[in-house]
């Protein structure tokens, strides 16, 4: 029996690969250079979900940019496919330019070397398809979040997004985001801060919030 690669964890250094991509050869790192990446997958192209997806994220480019982020998607087809879809895509979602790559992998190289695939979604061949897979990678080649999705559910890239300014605000500060936060939303002080540490780290004060248990473990401060 083949043993599926074991994944990559949070933490784990993301690999570096060469790949065809709609704008040519790449090698992911050099590519990268000192920015971070979000690399997402779909499970095919010429697919509805998969065109409201990739158009999405070409709409958000500046937004991605504004974080230092560059996207590259991922499908098991080839450059020749992705550079006629981009066009769909590009009138799907009105369009005038497509400012990043499509990976081309059609020999599921990087599919197996990343566990993207999905048994339950066939090809025509019976091949499985990628899933949609999202890798968000720092400018240490550092995987920073992992999420898989079915094919059948598309992505919010608001929330990707949201995540990403977690992730930026959480490294240098030190707070952790609540449920549903959003940018300028309170942030909870990280269990690890000493109360000596508070007036230093936050200027703006803390709240710590009454619980029967009586640790004073739930402790709130503008996003710093
Ligand atoms: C889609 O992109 O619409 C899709 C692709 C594969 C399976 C289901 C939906």
């Amino acid at each position: 029996m083949k043993m599926p690669c074991s994944p990559l964890n949070i933490g784990d250094q993301f690999p570096n690969f060469e790949a065809e991509t709609s704008v040519g050869k790449i090698d992911f790192y050099d590519w990268m250079n000192d920015s971070w990446a979000i690399l997402f997958s779909h499970p095919a192209d010429f697919t509805p979900v998969c065109t409201t997806e990739l158009a999405r994220v070409a709409a958000l480019i500046p937004e991605f940019l504004k974080r230092g982020v560059k996207p590259i998607a991922l499908s098991c087809d080839t450059v020749e496919s992705h550079k006629g879809w981009i066009e769909d895509i590009k009138s799907f979602g009105k369009l005038t330019s497509f400012e990043y790559p499509i990976i081309a992998d059609d020999k599921r190289l990087l599919a197996h070397q990343l566990s993207m695939l999905d048994k339950d979604e066939l090809n025509a061949d019976g091949l499985p398809l990628t899933c949609r897979a999202v890798f968000i990678v720092d400018e240490k080649k550092k995987l920073r979040l992992s999420i898989l999705y079915p094919a059948t559910t598309g992505r919010n890239f608001d929330e990707i997004l949201r995540v990403i300014d977690s992730l930026q605000l959480t490294q240098t500060k030190s707070v952790a985001t609540p449920a549903d936060w959003q940018q300028g939303g309170k942030c909870m002080v990280l269990p690890t801060v000493k109360g000596e540490d508070v007036p230093n780290l936050f200027p703006k004060g803390i709240e710590t919030i009454e619980v029967p248990s009586g640790k004073g473990y739930l402790r709130t401060t503008p996003q710093p």
